[in-house]
């Protein structure tokens, strides 16, 4: 059963930076399919542009613009762009990231500083910059984070502290901007298939495999699992929660649970 129903969103205007491609242009599918007026951002000309035309396939008005959350300015103007396209926005998706494996030891400093910015100051600047552009009250923004920023893990320094600071940065943005009735949340997805993340943080059967067997869901989880929380936190049904990071992880963060439970023999009363 599907809670949402089809233009639910229609009439609402969705930004999503990092849009080009994986789980946020899979967040950027589902609202196109709900109605709503999408304009995505990345790097890449080609791609964003690449990226528009599948979300327009599913009859929602889209444009793609080129813009790295790095550069507060490019951030700006692709946001004056699309509020003047369709009015106050109503939804922002910050999820653009960039991540590799690496020991601490293997990073040089520049390598350390080049994922905190994509990452920390990217969702920074994504967030101020569309403030002015909001529907206030009434807008929800959305960070993508990821377990890492709870639970480090070894070669993901990098990652593990932008993420960590995006996750304090969506409580502090939530608790300023909740007066002017901005909801701020994060999404804190689990390992999800066929995405670009973890093709380079499992790249092959064997550890793909392990991680499988260590989440009390024993799967990967789907681009559709973290569009379908985007959609309810952005809803009127969500319209009191604000300051939370949603954990759509298969339970990952509880731990290792490859020990099979139910086969453990039970004490006899
Ligand atoms: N191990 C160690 N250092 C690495 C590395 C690796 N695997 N990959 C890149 N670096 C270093 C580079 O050597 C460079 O440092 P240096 O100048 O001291 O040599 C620094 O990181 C920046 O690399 P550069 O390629 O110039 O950065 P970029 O801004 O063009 O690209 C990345 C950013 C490196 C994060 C790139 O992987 C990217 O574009 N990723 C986007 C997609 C992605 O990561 N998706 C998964 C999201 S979870
Ligand atoms: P992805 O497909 O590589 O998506 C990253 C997106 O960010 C791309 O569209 C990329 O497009 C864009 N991007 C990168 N650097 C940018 C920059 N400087 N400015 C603007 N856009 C930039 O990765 P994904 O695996 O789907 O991950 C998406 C999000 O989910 C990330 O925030 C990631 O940390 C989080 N996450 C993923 C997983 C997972 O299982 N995959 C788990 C936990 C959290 P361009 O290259 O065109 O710029």
């Amino acid at each position: 059963m599907d809670m949402f129903c089809a233009g639910a969103f229609k009439g609402r205007t969705v930004f999503v930076a990092g849009g080009s491609s994986g789980i946020n242009l899979g967040i950027a599918h589902r609202f196109g399919e709900m109605g709503a007026n999408v304009a995505l951002i990345s790097r890449s000309e080609e791609r964003v542009a690449a990226a528009a035309e599948e979300v327009k396939a599913t009859g929602a008005d889209c444009i793609g613009l080129a813009a790295d959350v790095r550069d507060f300015d490019a951030v700006s103007r692709a946001f004056a762009k699309t509020s003047e396209r369709w009015g106050p926005i109503d939804v922002v998706i910050s999820g653009a990231a960039g991540n590799f494996l690496s020991p601490a030891v293997g990073l040089s400093a520049n390598a350390f500083r080049t994922v905190v910015e994509i990452d920390l100051l990217g969702t920074f600047n994504v967030m101020r910059a569309s403030f002015d552009h909001l529907r206030k009250p009434g807008a929800s923004l959305i960070s993508i984070t990821a377990g890492q920023a709870k639970r480090p893990i070894m070669f993901q320094a990098h990652a593990s502290a932008a993420k960590a600071g995006i996750n304090n940065l969506t409580e502090t943005l939530a608790m300023e901007w909740g007066p002017a009735g901005i909801r701020v949340n994060a999404i804190s997805p689990g390992p999800i298939g066929d995405t670009e993340g973890m093709a380079r943080l499992a790249p092959t059967d064997e550890a793909t495999n392990a991680i499988k067997r260590r989440l009390p869901l024993r799967d990967y989880g789907a681009k559709r699992d973290i569009a379908d929380a985007a959609l309810f936190l952005s809803s009127d049904n969500a319209r009191y929660i604000t300051g939370v990071v949603l954990e759509v992880d298969g339970g990952l963060l509880l731990g290792d649970s490859s020990a099979d439970a139910l086969t453990v023999p039970q004490r006899r009363s």
